[in-house]
């Protein structure tokens, strides 16, 4: 437990809560739709102390939030039609599913593995101060435990994560109340991955569809096969260590989950690039981060989807 400060949004507030997110600590500040646990996006530690505070208990791509279409143009691949999107409702509450650029400073676990990223210029002055005091693009889910409800005052992410996180930045009730609209620009029609406040009309013939989240969300996994809970490499594994287990790379030596799950990604494309055919890793404790952890091994290991 930690003691959580509450601190009206000033100027002075905003330069605190930079500090914390330079120092790789996520932070609660209003957006426009709903309150955001906020973290350094090219700090992958940082973004795992995320899923650390809310209990989640699994690895979703997080959207990247960004003070202005210039700076989402660093990070993604703009089609016309995204980019007539963006210019549109931006900064507003829609979040484009865009190809992720290959000299993008993003941590791959920022897209849970995934070579596309989720990227919105909200519109609330609380955010858009801080993504210009830090100077970093931030990735922000809904700043609540897993579970709860989305907080749409900073009461209800005192209620939520209170004791769990440093800082929230209290800007009031937010505006729209609901998370924002999600569409996937990816090449081919655009697809909405999530309903929100902007409604897109796209007509049926441009082949948009709805789908529910999750279901869409084709998540990363290795395309060699992967061994669980393993304590030594075959002749023909890529072992994955942690802690004392070690193998080709290690996801902590010191056994620190945090340190694991900023890893994890990168550790699993590596082996996926290396010579070996098959992919093994060491068991994890399932606690904490590390069941979040497990829950994507095991859907790795399940299958390809
Ligand atoms: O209103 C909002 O969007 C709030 C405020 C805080 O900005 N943020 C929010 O973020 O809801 P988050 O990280 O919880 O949204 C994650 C969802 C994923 O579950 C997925 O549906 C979609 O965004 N998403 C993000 N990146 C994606 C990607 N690369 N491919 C597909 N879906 C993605
Ligand atoms: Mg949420």
């Amino acid at each position: 437990m930690t003691n959580t400060k509450i601190l009206p949004f000033t100027d002075e507030s905003i330069a605190e809560a930079a500090r914390l997110i330079l120092a790789g600590e996520p932070v609660a500040v209003p957006t426009e739709t709903v309150y955001g646990l906020a973290a350094d996006a090219t700090n992958a530690e940082a973004v795992a102390r995320i899923y650390d505070a809310k209990k989640r208990p699994s690895f979703n791509p997080l959207i990247v939030h960004v003070p202005d279409l210039a700076a989402a143009r660093r990070i993604g691949q703009f089609d016309a039609q995204a980019l007539a999107l963006a210019r549109r409702h931006w900064p507003g509450p829609l979040t484009l599913v865009v190809p992720l650029r290959k000299d993008a400073n993003i941590a791959s676990f920022v897209t849970a593995g995934l070579p596309t990223v989720g990227l919105r210029v909200p519109d609330h002055s609380a955010i858009q101060a801080l993504l210009r005091a830090c100077c970093r693009p931030l990735a922000a889910p809904s700043a609540n435990a897993s579970g709860s409800i989305s907080p749409t005052r900073a009461a209800h992410v005192m209620k939520s994560l209170g004791g769990r996180i440093l800082l929230v930045i209290d800007g009031g009730a937010t505006v729209r109340g609901i998370e924002s609209t999600i569409v996937a620009a990816t090449g081919g029609p655009l697809r909405v991955l999530r309903r929100g406040p902007i409604e897109i009309d796209a007509a049926p013939a441009s082949g948009t569809s709805i789908e529910a989240p999750g279901q869409l969300v084709s998540h990363y996994a290795p395309t060699k096969p992967l061994r669980l809970k393993a304590r030594s490499a075959e002749s023909d594994e890529y072992l994955i260590g942690f802690a004392d287990i070690e193998g080709d790379a290690n996801l902590s030596r010191a056994g620190d989950l945090v340190e694991a799950a900023s890893r994890l990604f990168d550790l699993l494309h590596q082996a996926d690039a290396s010579s070996k055919a098959r992919i093994a890793i060491a068991p994890v404790p399932d606690e904490g981060l590390g069941a979040a952890i497990n829950d994507r091994l095991r859907r790795a290991s399940a299958g390809r989807k």
